[in-house]
């Protein structure tokens, strides 16, 4: 089948965790906003790296040695390249998404966080872009404010005049809503929050996936996201920071590798990027990370993105003809993740009866509880489609909640 483009068939096929059954129906995979599966080029290139290159980077000069540092810092360029970033010292290598926001805020309070000082984040964002700050902001004597949301889960820009003062230090938003899918309009928060002298972190762990990131035309300070989330491995992540900026920055976590000299009395750092990767780094998540970024270069972002709205649209159409299903979140730009409660259901009786239909979809809060909160829930059931989705998943969604809704006796 040929969607925007794409040979889903043969993209499918690709990816051999797809291939199964689960409780005796085709797997559906549809928690992608949570993780996506690996396409057999990530997980060749995991494998190769084991079977032939294998040593610690940076250190050795023996031959394997050799090998794998120019594997992880090729991974560096393919990154870099992916991002459009200007130079390679813009690109470090973290965890994920998670660490990459602890870190920054962590390395930015303690160069520019004064008492009194304001960090501004949205109410949309994941847990990961609420507590470190939070933990910084008691550290340090400053508060955090927070951009409002309306009730189609699109941020209210207009707030930002009265948010934004010359207290505020540093802007921390999401391009992506992870439990709603809404696409936020960063560009317009980064002008307004520059105009207003602050930093701008953004968290890209949902955006990355599915729409095309250029980080010098976004003109963020700051961009963090997650491999896992686009086919690669986990516990491999990336920040992008303006290379001046991370210049003056004091380094996070201390150790080998990010240090130039170390005496008992005082040590000094490395350059940049390796100033900020302490220890021995996840080497072949970085192999892979750019092995799934070379792999959706190769499918085309674009094609992807058009494919999953594709998938979007033909969802929220189908969905809609199950009344009790209330939809939470209709941002007029959004990628295709769908939240959603079902009236008379708890959320996760609703996931969990999907599973039995073989389909996975999350349920929970999204790790984004104040979101919740702002819509007076505790939860949603939420479908994410990745590249490998396709219509005939959408059909055993709907058909999957129909039967649950049956087997919950909501409908006869
Ligand atoms: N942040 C991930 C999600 O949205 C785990 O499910």
């Amino acid at each position: 089948m040929q969607i925007a483009g794409l040979d889903v068939r043969a993209i499918r096929e690709q990816f051999p965790v797809l291939q199964q059954e689960v409780n005796g129906k085709p797997l559906v995979y549809l928690d992608n906003a949570a993780t996506t599966q690996k396409p057999t080029a990530v997980l060749d290139a995991i494998v190769s790296y084991y079977r032939h290159d294998n040593a610690n980077v940076h250190r050795a000069v023996h031959t394997l040695g050799t090998r794998a540092t120019e594997h992880y810092e090729a991974a560096r360029d393919t990154v870099r390249e992916f991002l459009n970033a200007a130079e390679r010292e813009e690109i470090l290598f973290t965890r994920g998404t998670s660490e990459g926001l602890n870190l920054l805020a962590n390395v930015l309070a303690d160069r520019y966080l004064r008492e009194g000082d304001e960090i501004l984040i949205s109410t949309l964002e994941h847990h990961s872009n609420i507590v470190p700050w939070q933990m910084v902001a008691k550290r340090r004597g400053c508060h955090l404010r927070v951009i409002p949301a309306n009730d189609r889960g699109e941020l209210i820009l207009e707030s930002l005049p009265d948010l934004l003062s010359e207290r505020t230090r540093i802007v921390s938003v999401t391009h992506v809503s992870n439990a709603l899918g809404s696409i936020v309009p960063v560009r317009e928060i980064i002008r307004a929050a520059h105009e207003a002298g602050a930093l701008v972190v953004v968290d890209g762990a949902q955006a990355v996936p599915h729409l095309k990131v250029d980080v010098q035309e976004l003109g963020a300070d700051f961009y963090v996201f997650s491999g896992h989330k686009i086919y690669a491995p986990t516990g491999i992540g990336v920040v992008y920071g303006r290379r001046e900026l991370l210049e003056e920055l004091e380094p996070w976590q201390g150790g080998g590798e990010m240090i130039r000299s170390v005496s008992f009395e005082r040590s000094t750092w490395n350059d940049l990027p390796w100033k900020f990767e302490a220890g021995t780094p996840h080497m072949e998540g970085a192999i892979g990370l750019a092995a799934a970024l070379r792999w959706v270069s190769d499918v085309g972002l674009e094609r992807i993105a058009a494919h999953e709205h594709h998938l979007l649209e033909l969802a929220l159409t189908e969905l809609a003809e199950i009344p009790q299903l209330q939809f939470i979140g209709q941002a007029a730009d959004r990628s295709a993740v769908i939240s959603f409660a079902v009236e008379g259901a708890h959320f996760s009786d609703v996931a969990t009866l999907l599973d039995l239909s073989g389909i996975a979809v999350r349920s929970g809060t999204h790790c984004a509880e104040p979101l919740m909160q702002r819509f007076g829930i505790t939860g949603t059931a939420r479908a994410s489609f990745a590249v490998y989705n396709d219509e005939s998943d959408v059909i055993r969604l709907k058909e999957g909640l129909q039967k649950a809704l049956r087997m919950l006796g909501i409908v006869a």
